[in-house]
């Protein structure tokens, strides 16, 4: 934490406190509350943490206001037009661009990790068929931490790092045989010669019984996807990663919490929501009535993919993804797309009605994502674990930050307490 660039007064009840503030590399200034407890006897109240920021990081940087996202600095749209995943990767673990040697033994690294203890399969068969993908994923993932004791020390700087290695290069085999699981194909095992996502393409969509040849124009727009997704700050599922790590938990357990945290509509589960509602718009002419829904506060229906805590602007990652989605359905020859053309029209009429201009509500990361993730060949059911695999690079650097920070303490929130006060206990009979 840096020193304090001034002090703020905070004055009730005829008493002054002094809080002091900091003076972020940008963003707004931060006041410090950690003593106001112990000086002067209050706690602030903030339920959503709207207002709270819970940790220094010098991982991501959302500027909500201007559509800015920059990881370690690099903005997003540089990120997703000049690098790749694994390098994206590297950034956000280790806080630089890796030089050619650095990257070539980074990438070794993840690939000499890709396959799963085959014992892992046999819990894999305990799942129903019909499991959602994701619900597999928590258990699996969960379960790494019955599988591999060698890292779950989080005292130990280098368990630390194997841990995060092998999230990031099981993930991806974890998530493709859920689906392969699901639709009752075998499992299919990593190939360490394709990079990371022709992998996991081939390990979706490959079957025994033929040749699969990862088309390079997929296999580029799914590591595209994977890039735009990698981290996003203090989000949701990061922070449950933060909270479930503070109590020293070991990290698979940490990410389990986090891909069940995803897994929500409000969250990662709002690009498998809506595509769900594109279809069931269905066609231009009924925008309108799905609009007025949005809109109608006795309705719950709101429109997916719109709409974000942070950015009160275009999100700068569906900004890339509207432009993916176009070219990356012309290139496979999927002309006319009738979503495609629903959600353009969605977005249009959404950006000129007074309602979400008000409100500020821009198309986020989920608008365009399933319709390119459809295009490619995926169920809806394996959108959102497609998030949770991009996402895992994010939850482990912000693991890997609070974990080595020497003022890591366990989270631990207070309330405002509503509830009755102490009343002696009343005797069933004289109920
Ligand atoms: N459709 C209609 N109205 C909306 C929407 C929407 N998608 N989003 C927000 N609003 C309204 C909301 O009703 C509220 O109105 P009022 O002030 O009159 O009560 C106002 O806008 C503020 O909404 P909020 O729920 O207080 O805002 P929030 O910051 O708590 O929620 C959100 C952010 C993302 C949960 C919300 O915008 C939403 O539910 N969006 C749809 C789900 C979605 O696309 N989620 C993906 C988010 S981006 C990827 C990720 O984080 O994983």
């Amino acid at each position: 934490m840096t020193t304090p660039s001034k002090t703020a007064t905070l004055s009730f009840d005829g008493k002054s406190f002094e809080l002091p503030m900091y003076t972020p590399t940008a963003g707004p200034e931060v006041l410090d509350i950690r003593k106001l407890y112990a000086q002067a006897g209050v706690f602030t109240y903030d339920p959503g943490y709207t207002s709270t920021a819970s940790c220094d990081s010098t991982i991501t940087y959302i500027d909500g206001d201007e559509g800015i996202l920059l990881h370690r600095g690099y903005p997003i749209d540089q990120l997703a037009s000049k690098s790749h995943f694994l390098e994206v990767c590297y950034l956000l673990l280790y806080g630089e661009l890796p030089s050619s040697a650095q990257l070539e033994d980074f990438e070794t690294r993840v690939t000499r990790h890709t396959m799963i203890h085959e014992q892992m399969h046999n819990f894999f068969r305990g799942f129903r068929r019909d499991a959602h993908p994701m619900a597999t994923m928590v258990g699996v993932v969960g379960a790494m931490s019955a599988f591999y004791h060698d890292s779950l020390d989080v005292s130990d700087p280098w368990q630390r790092e194997v841990a995060s290695i092998r999230l990031i290069a099981k993930m991806p085999t974890i998530a493709a045989m859920a689906y392969k699981y699901s639709i009752g194909q075998p499992f299919v095992y990593p190939r360490n010669d394709l990079d990371y996502a022709a992998n996991f393409l081939h390990m979706c969509f490959s079957v025994p019984a033929e040749t699969y040849h990862v088309n390079p124009i997929v296999s580029r727009a799914m590591d595209r996807i994977l890039t735009l997704h990698a981290d996003h700050e203090q989000n949701a599922s990061t922070s449950t990663v933060r909270l479930a790590s503070s109590s020293g938990a070991n990290p698979f357990a940490c990410i389990a919490a986090g891909i069940a945290c995803l897994w929500g509509p409000a969250h990662g589960g709002a690009n498998q929501a809506c595509l769900e509602m594109l279809r069931e718009i269905g066609t231009v002419d009924r925008i309108p009535e799905f609009i007025a829904r949005a809109k109608d506060k006795n309705d719950p229906f709101r429109l997916m993919g719109f709409g974000h805590r942070v950015y009160k602007n275009t999100d700068p990652r569906a900004k890339v993804l509207k432009q993916s989605a176009d070219e990356v359905l012309e290139l496979l020859g999927v002309h006319d797309n009738p979503l495609l053309q629903v959600a353009k029209e969605l977005e249009h009429v959404a950006l000129n009605d007074p309602y979400f201009i008000e409100k500020k509500l821009f198309p986020n990361v989920d608008f365009y994502s399933g319709i390119i993730l459809e295009a490619m060949g995926f169920p809806t059911s394996m959108f959102t674990p497609i998030f949770a695999l991009s996402r895992t690079v994010g939850w482990v650097s912000q693991w890997k930050e609070m974990i080595a920070d020497p003022q890591m303490k366990i989270g631990r929130p207070r309330q405002l307490y509503m509830g009755e006060t102490a009343r002696v206990y009343v005797d069933i009979e004289n109920r």
